[in-house]
C-alpha cells in the first residue's frame, strides 16, 4: 500500500548548510524505510512531498511535525497511490531561486513559492513541473 503525503513548511534556519544536513540526513534515512520524494526551498519555505509505503510515510511525518528546524507545518495533500511519482530520488531537491520564474508564476499570483496560498493539487501540479523540467537533482 503506497502513499503520497505533501505538506509545507517554514524553515527556522535558511541557510545552505542547513538546507544540506536536513538533505544529507533525509538520503541516509530514507533507503532503509523505502521513502522517496523531493524537498523544494525557496524564501524561507519547504514544499516537500514523501512517498512510500502507509505506515512509513506516517511514521517520518510524525517526526517531521516535531522537527523544530522548521515551523508551521500543514498538511497540503494525502492519497494512497498505484505507483510512484519520485522514485528515483531517495530525496530530490529543488532550489527555487535557480528556477526559472515562469514555471513559479504558472501556479501562483507572484513568482514565489507560496504553498500556503494555493490548493494542494497546485502544489503538486508545481513539483510534477519541476519534474518535467528537469529541476530536481541529487538523483541517487
Ligand atoms: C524540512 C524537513 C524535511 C525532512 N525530511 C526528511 C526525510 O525525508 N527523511 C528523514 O528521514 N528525515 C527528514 N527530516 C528529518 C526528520 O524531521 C527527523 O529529524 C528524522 O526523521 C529523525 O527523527 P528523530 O530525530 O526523531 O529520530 C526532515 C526535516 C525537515 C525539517
Amino acid at each position: 500500500m503506497l502513499v503520497r503525503l505533501l505538506y509545507a513548511s517554514r524553515a527556522v534556519d535558511p541557510s545552505p548548510d542547513a538546507i544540506e544536513a536536513i538533505l544529507s540526513q533525509s538520503r541516509q534515512h530514507n533507503p532503509t524505510c523505502g521513502i522517496t520524494g523531493v524537498l523544494c526551498y525557496g524564501g524561507g519555505v519547504f514544499l516537500q512531498a514523501i512517498e512510500g509505503g502507509r505506515s512509513a510515510v506516517s511514521d517520518l511525518y510524525g517526526h517531521i511535525q516535531k522537527d523544530p528546524r522548521h515551523k508551521d507545518v500543514e498538511l497540503l495533500h494525502f492519497e494512497e497511490i498505484q505507483e510512484r511519482r519520485f522514485g528515483g530520488w531517495t530525496m530530490g531537491q529543488v532550489n527555487l531561486t535557480r528556477v526559472n520564474h515562469s514555471i513559479l508564476l504558472k501556479y501562483s499570483e507572484k513568482p514565489e513559492l507560496d504553498p500556503y496560498s494555493v490548493s494542494g493539487r497546485v502544489s503538486f501540479a508545481l513539483l510534477e513541473e519541476l519534474m518535467a523540467t528537469a529541476s530536481i537533482i541529487g538523483r541517487a
